[in-house]
């Protein structure tokens, strides 16, 4: 760990240490966080080869204050120079967020000095809030700014009937600005009808979002009622949807998912590389007009990746 940390650092990591910065800072440095470990105050992963050679680390600080219990930080996100552009960084954040998740954490924060991060960041769905500019130092004291960045933790799970009045709830939130109050009863017969193939989404132990995804034939799959509580509007949890979305139309066969938007929500779609194929104007009621849309979703992700900016929401 001691070996990784410096070598980081003398190859340029802003993470929190200045050169000339010895073995024997580094070990100080994580016998403290060995401390916090102990004490239940910080998971700290570490990846290693076959052989048991130390790639890579990352932690997350579940000790916060009072008033943030659900909050944790990911920090010391650190792969060794010789060890990168493997996929160790990416599996080593999937492992801190799952960890996190696990210790009911439902938000997680970050910032970073480093381009190579934030792609790995963002590419993984964290939000990026923005630059904060004369942060912190670099190795060599040359002042840098820092890039802060969130992630709302969320699970996707099959509807149940007891989620009815929290999807309606979601529903009104949205509504008259992404529905037509006419809508509402048409969305309540089809909770009703216990819809198999409707997901939600829980963050924080709340509904914050819902899809449905179905296979009226062969080769198709169409989308239906996807929405988002308006306070999660904006944090990832639209995106993250798609792509669950997209990856149940994989499993299934489908090679594109029709969707039915609204010219509110077309902009959204647009975006995950859906494009329009036709425009009723007031379609879903006065005011809402209907946008007919296609995504296709191809047979690999990387294919499908290609043509879309899904990865980078
Ligand atoms: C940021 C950091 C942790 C990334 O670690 P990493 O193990 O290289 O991360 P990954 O391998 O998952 O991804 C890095 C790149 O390799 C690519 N990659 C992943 N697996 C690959 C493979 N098998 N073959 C080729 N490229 C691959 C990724 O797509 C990514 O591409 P990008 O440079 O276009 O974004 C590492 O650069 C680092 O330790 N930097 C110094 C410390 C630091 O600044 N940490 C951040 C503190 S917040």
């Amino acid at each position: 760990m001691s070996g990784v940390l410096v070598d980081c650092v003398r190859c340029g990591a802003s993470v929190s240490f200045l050169l000339p910065f010895t073995h024997e800072t580094a070990h100080k440095y994580w016998s403290a966080v060995s401390a916090d470990v102990t004490a239940g105050r910080r998971i700290v992963f570490v990846a290693e080869d076959a052989a048991g050679a130390t790639l890579g680390t990352v932690s997350v600080l579940l000790d916060q204050p009072q008033n943030q219990p659900h909050r944790g930080d990911v920090s010391k996100m650190l792969v060794h120079p010789s060890a990168r552009r493997r996929g160790v960084g990416a599996q080593l954040l999937a492992a801190a967020e799952r960890s996190a998740l696990q210790a009911g954490k439902t938000l997680l924060v970050l910032d970073t000095a480093s381009d190579d991060a934030e792609r790995l960041y963002e590419r993984a769905g964290w939000r990026r809030c923005g630059r904060i500019p004369l942060y912190a130092l670099m190795p060599d004291g040359t002042p840098c700014a820092t890039t802060v960045y969130f992630k709302l933790l969320h699970e996707f799970r099959p509807y149940g009937e007891s989620d009815l009045p929290s999807c309606l709830a979601v529903f009104d939130a949205n509504c008259p600005e992404y529905f037509a109050v006419n809508e509402r009863a048409d969305y309540e017969k089809f909770l009703n009808g216990r819809p198999n193939g409707f997901t939600v989404c829980v963050a924080a132990d709340q509904v914050v979002g819902a899809f449905g995804l179905f296979n009226p034939s062969p080769g198709r799959a169409t989308l239906n009622w996807i929405l988002i509580s308006p306070h999660v509007h904006g944090s990832g949890v639209g995106s993250s949807m798609m792509r669950q979305a997209v990856e149940q139309a994989r499993r299934s066969g489908a090679s594109s998912i029709s969707i039915a938007a609204s010219h509110k929500s077309a902009p959204f779609f647009a975006g995950c590389g859906a494009i329009q194929l036709s425009e009723t104007p007031d379609g879903w009621g006065p005011g809402m007009h209907r946008i007919d849309m296609e995504l296709r979703v191809g047979a690999s992700p990387s294919k499908a990746s290609a043509n879309s900016n899904l990865e980078n929401y």
